[in-house]
């Protein structure tokens, strides 16, 4: 096995046999035209396809470079120099810069540790909001890192609660829990200034391809002008991306060996002594280990080709981050990570490792 990169939440499995296909039989006239979907009627196939999919409006189904671009595309249309965005303390790096961007202030709410597993505090998200008064709300659901998603019930508060705020809802890692929600379509119909943010990089495994999207809400017309882009879209990354829609069996199984591997890395970490695993609903797993092993841990996994996000968030500085990889990396990473703490038990001179 060469170098094991499970540290940036991709999808170790790859994209669907479809799209390989789509890439072979590219039309290369698509590289040299613009896009004439608009004699159709429509802006493209892909934004087309996936309004008819979640039943909104085609206007409403806004194509992005990643779903990273459609995050900053809202914040730089909805936040204005001095006015607060509210986003969760324990989050992916780009929430911490993206309000610095344009002048924006930036208040965090804690995510908090129930048992194995993270929770979103709809009461301190509230309070927060009474005293804050934010233009723009970020929610993650699944979070990154701590794997958990917000409630339906919390979510539903928080929309009532806050009509006057752009409320972000990023689901950049849908999909990878047993428990799939499809009800896009009526949480747009509820608040009129929400953001649906989703991607192809993750669980359609295509992040090299750069494909996200948003689904807003009727009152999102400033974003919606601001993201069309009149000389369509990159029509091969399209393809491809319509390919891999084609393929949901694909992406179901991988789905369902990932919830599986899941399951082994929560009942191995459990049996480690210093480390705690909490439950998710991404492709990663966030795990507490014995810092005091940390340079330990780091240059044995080095060894053994294993890329493991080490994290240094406030709150977070003794937990690493694992992809749920392949199947054979996952049992790989557990092996070795059983070897590893062994070891440092077993030798007494080793000076990195104390037993926590
Ligand atoms: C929570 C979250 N949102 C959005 C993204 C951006 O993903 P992409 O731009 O590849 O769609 C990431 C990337 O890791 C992420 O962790």
């Amino acid at each position: 096995m060469g170098q094991i990169l499970l540290d940036r939440n991709e999808n170790q499995y790859g994209p669907a046999p479809t799209c390989y296909r789509a890439l072979r039989e590219a039309n290369l006239l698509q590289m040299s035209m613009y896009s004439r979907d608009y004699l159709l009627a429509r802006k493209s196939e892909l934004s087309y396809r996936l309004s008819h999919q979640f039943g909104i409006p085609e206007n409403r189904l806004l194509l992005s470079y990643g779903s990273e671009d459609m995050l900053k595309q809202t914040v730089h249309c909805y936040l204005k120099p001095g006015e607060t965005m509210l986003s969760p303390r324990q989050s992916w790096w780009y929430y911490k810069s993206i309000a610095k961007e344009v002048g924006g202030k930036q208040v965090e709410y804690a995510l908090h540790e129930k048992g194995h597993k993270f929770e979103y505090s709809i009461e301190e998200m509230l309070r927060l909001c009474d005293i804050h008064h934010p233009q723009l709300i970020l929610i993650a659901s699944p979070n990154n890192p701590t794997g958990n998603s917000i409630r339906k019930e919390d979510l539903i508060k928080l929309i009532e609660y806050c009509k006057s705020s752009v409320i972000v809802l990023d689901e950049a890692y849908f999909g990878f829990s047993n428990e799939r929600r499809n009800d896009i379509k009526k949480l747009l119909e509820s608040h009129g200034l929400l953001v649906i943010l989703r991607t192809f990089s993750k669980y359609y495994a295509l992040a090299g391809l750069r494909i996200g999207y948003a689904c807003v809400g009727e009152d999102v017309t400033h974003l919606t002008t601001y993201s069309a882009r009149y000389l369509g879209y990159n029509q091969l990354t399209e393809k491809i991306a319509l390919a891999a829609l084609d393929d949901e069996e694909y992406y179901h199984s991988i789905t369902q060996k990932m919830c599986e591997d899941k399951e082994s890395y929560y009942r191995e970490f459990a049996s480690l002594e210093g480390f705690t695993p909490f439950h998710s609903d991404a492709n990663f797993i966030l795990v507490r280990y014995p810092i005091l092993q940390k340079q330990y841990l780091e240059s044995e996994l080095r060894r053994r080709n294993i890329v493991l996000k080490f994290l240094s968030d406030p709150g977070l500085e003794d937990c690493i981050r694992i992809t749920v990889g392949t199947k054979e990396q996952n049992a790989f990473v557990i092996s070795s990570m059983k070897e590893i703490v062994k070891l440092g038990v077993s030798i007494p001179s080793q000076p990195a490792f104390v037993k926590g």
